[in-house]
């Protein structure tokens, strides 16, 4: 040291206690397993940055990874390879054009946004190339894209595949081989666009330039939703589903509003009216609320699709992760909806968003056939084979009326205050028959990836793993073979992600009761069981059979060595919406951060820190 300053190692004791009002025990601080999951970082990437695309290939174990003016070949099952690289960057004079037109010099590079596999198992590739979307063809077995006779790469168009702007949020999916977007499609990003957006040209439809339709949507997520032959009565359409938050226009003030669009496969446009525009966009809102503190999240930042019972597609829920316009510190919730619920909402009223003095009072009467519906066995035996066949009255009905009166609605399953999470992917728990519920695994803005468990209305977390340097943000989760392959924009980690085995303590394999799994003490192992619980709290009883005196209520206890001056965050882990508080030793050097505590270490704040959180009281009749 030298500089006269005495530096005295001294202890502080952090105890994050939870404290049961009533229900299940749903806090608890515990530390991460940082060692155990196998990483590739820049040592492995080199100059690879940017990460932001997933693809798998399943049977091999390959993934591929869209970069800046990259694409990368992960082998998943030996991480200690190098990955395969291919490089696809922009040509100089390309670059110089793109700052000129004032883009920035990092910008104009080729970001990789898009893989997808075509029909003929080529990988289609598409990337923003300084402002002007290309794609291009990925030839698998030798790991080359396509290239021309003069030796560049084949390229197309990538306009309405893929955005302008590199950081621009986008989604895509690929049904039955063939495109379907949710993007900006212009240099300005001032257009946004839900479309078919490869196949014969005059499938292309698109949504109608209006703000009913679209207003200022920030592209969060889409699935395809296939019918199954042998659960399929009616002959219904196939369908796909867009997530998104946008400005509500139904609203005076700017409020932003999440919503769920779905659009049906064999949807054409219409002959007159609506032509090469979706004749079936059906927009719904949906509500992530907790009522009893009238908390709204409102703002979706990612969706994981899941069917309840594998191979039924109406089994489908859709795990919703959301943050709140209102809240100026980091929330996040989730709030989980089925397929069902929203399909209910879609069969429902429409919103009369044209008031005018006529139907003020009376909406406009609904037309036949219903507007906004996908065709079926019934519609086709009545003339309407195509959507080009549908009449003038109901094209305008369904263009007038985007969105439907009702919302969906759900309770957030989980509420976390201070936590900005980022990416959920979910793995349910038990075979179809015997659900036990679900685990969430959530990546965080700051490189961690937290895993709750969710039984019923009960949350209960179960371990937080730090994997990435604090300033990774988690963009990526892929759950294989009972593995996460978690990624953030430099790297990509491998953690195990199913089956009680991944518990490593009873603690933790306690408060995963709900969820099916039980400690073993012979083996010191989680495992899963079929016995139901007794009756009474679930966690608490499992608890209590561990052998430290970590029971109901009973504080993790966590020795911390500080040094004075030092300035330090303690965590305290809020699950619930009700508020949790600090108890500590009187002096004015700390000041509390959402449910964190910041505390500037001195010689007389040493000693006990404890947080107590309320859990939200269920009440059943
Ligand atoms: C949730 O917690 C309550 C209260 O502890 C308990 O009675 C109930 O059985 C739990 N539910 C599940 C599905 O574990
Ligand atoms: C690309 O990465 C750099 C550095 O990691 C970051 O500053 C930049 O915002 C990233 N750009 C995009 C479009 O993600």
């Amino acid at each position: 040291m030298g500089d006269g300053m005495t530096l005295s190692d001294v202890v502080l004791v952090l105890v994050p206690m939870c404290c049961l009002m009533s229900g299940g025990c749903l806090t608890a601080t515990l530390g991460g397993l940082g060692g155990t999951a196998p990483i590739l970082d820049q040592k492995t990437f080199k100059s690879v940055t940017n990460v932001s695309t997933y693809l798998l290939h399943p049977s091999s174990g390959t993934l591929f990874l869209g970069a800046r003016n990259a694409i990368l070949a992960v082998d998943t099952r030996d991480l200690n390879q190098q990955p395969k690289k291919i490089v696809w960057d922009v040509p100089e004079e390309k670059r110089k054009s793109c700052v000129g037109k004032g883009k920035t010099e990092a910008d104009c590079n080729n970001y990789i946004r898009l893989l997808e596999y075509l029909k003929d198992g080529r990988v289609y590739a598409c990337g923003t190339y300084a402002f002007d979307p290309q794609c291009a063809f990925l030839h698998l077995p030798s790991f080359t894209l396509e290239k021309t006779e003069d030796g560049a790469v084949k390229m197309e168009t990538g306009k309405g595949k893929c955005p302008f702007e590199p950081s621009q949020r986008y989604t895509a999916v690929m049904a039955d081989g063939i495109l379907y977007t949710a993007a900006t499609s212009n240099f300005l990003g001032t257009l946004y666009d839900i479309s078919r957006a490869t196949g014969p040209e005059q499938e292309r439809v698109r949504t109608d330039q209006s703000i009913n339709w679209l207003n200022d949507p920030e592209f969060v997520s889409s699935a395809y939703i296939e019918q199954t032959p042998d659960s399929n009565p009616t002959g219904d359409d196939d369908k796909i589903y867009f997530f998104f938050t946008e400005m509500a226009k139904e609203h005076d003030l700017y409020t932003k509003v999440p919503r769920v669009v779905r659009v049906c496969k064999s949807d054409v446009g219409g002959m007159k009216t609506l032509q090469r525009r979706w004749t079936t966009f059906l927009k719904a809102q949906l509500v992530c609320e907790d009522k009893p503190s009238g908390q709204r999240y409102n703002i979706l930042t990612d969706v994981f699709t899941a069917q309840h019972s594998p191979g039924d597609p109406s089994s489908t829920h859709f795990y919703g992760l959301f943050t709140s316009q209102w809240e100026p510190n980091d929330v996040s919730a989730v709030c989980v909806f089925s397929l069902f619920d929203i399909s209910k909402v879609m069969d429902g009223p429409f919103k009369e968003l044209k008031k005018t003095c006529e139907n003020w009072n009376s909406p406009e009467t609904v037309p036949t056939p219903r507007p906004g519906q996908c065709l079926n066995s019934a519609l086709k035996a009545q003339g309407f084979e195509s959507s080009l066949k549908l009449p003038d009255k109901v094209l305008t009905f369904v263009r007038d009326h985007p969105l439907m009166e009702n919302s969906v609605t759900a309770a957030p399953l989980l509420v976390r205050k201070g936590i900005k999470y980022t990416k959920l992917a979910v793995t349910l728990m038990g075979e179809a028959e015997d659900q036990k519920g679900a685990v969430l695994h959530l990546g965080t803005d700051r490189g961690e990836l937290h895993q709750v468990a969710v039984a019923g209305q009960n949350a209960t977390l179960l371990q937080e793993i730090p994997l990435f340097s604090p300033q990774e943000p988690v963009n990526n989760i892929l759950l294989h073979q009972g593995r996460a392959l978690v990624g953030s924009p430099l790297s990509v980690a491998r953690v195990q992600a199913e089956g009680c085995t991944l518990y490593p303590s009873c603690e933790v394999c306690a408060r995963a009761r709900g969820v099916g799994c039980e400690w073993s003490a012979e083996d010191k192992l989680c495992r899963f069981t079929e016995t139901e619980p007794g009756p009474g709290d679930v966690v608490d009883e499992a608890l209590k059979k561990c052998d430290a005196e970590a029971g109901r209520c009973t504080p993790f206890l966590k020795d911390l060595k500080v040094s004075v001056g030092l300035r330090i965050l303690l965590p305290c882990v809020q699950l619930s919406p009700r508020p949790c508080s600090w108890e500590y030793p009187p002096h004015r050097h700390t000041r509390q951060h959402h449910s964190d505590l910041a505390v500037t270490v001195t010689e007389d704040n040493l000693g006990k820190y404890v947080c107590t959180c309320q859990v939200q009281v269920i009440v059943q009749k």
